[in-house]
């Protein structure tokens, strides 16, 4: 092989590969479902409502991040379960009707209110409807 050919041979190979590189990315583009991801802004179905009695919660994941349903006498309330002290995942506790976190005593009311400990604001509240038996938390 002379140099004129292998050049010839390399400049040829990265015109096709460009090529091929252009049309793939187009074909991908163009693809169904192309750039679909959660946005963020609607609501997510988190299980069957006659799932959760009342009184009693569920713990969830809400986009990505823990989150509680919890069915209280005058209906659903969804909550961001990540206490606003330090982080820590909270928990309900169905015998206090309370949320609690274990790292360091953060109660908090059915509403995400602070009751007692140190966490210095109220669980992010989301929204939630029942849509055919299904529990759909909607944006914060
Ligand atoms: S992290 Fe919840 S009370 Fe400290």
């Amino acid at each position: 092989m002379t140099r004129r050919e292998l050049l010839d041979y390399f400049v040829g190979g990265g015109f096709a590969a460009t090529v091929a590189a252009g049309v793939l990315g187009t074909l991908s583009y163009l693809r169904p479902g192309h750039g679909a991801k959660p946005t963020g802004g609607g609501p997510v179905e988190v299980g069957d409502a006659n799932e959760i009695p009342v009184g009693s919660a569920k713990a969830v994941k809400f986009r990505e991040k823990s989150a509680l349903v919890i069915h209280t006498k005058r209906g659903f309330v969804g909550l961001s379960a990540i206490c606003t002290h330090a982080e820590c995942v909270v928990y309900w506790d169905e015998e206090e009707q309370l949320i609690k976190c274990p790292c360091h005593a953060g109660v908090f009311d059915t509403n995400g209110n602070r009751v007692s400990g140190p966490p210095p604001r109220p669980l992010p509240a989301y929204r939630v409807e029942v849509v055919a038996g299904k529990i759909m938390l909607g944006g914060a």
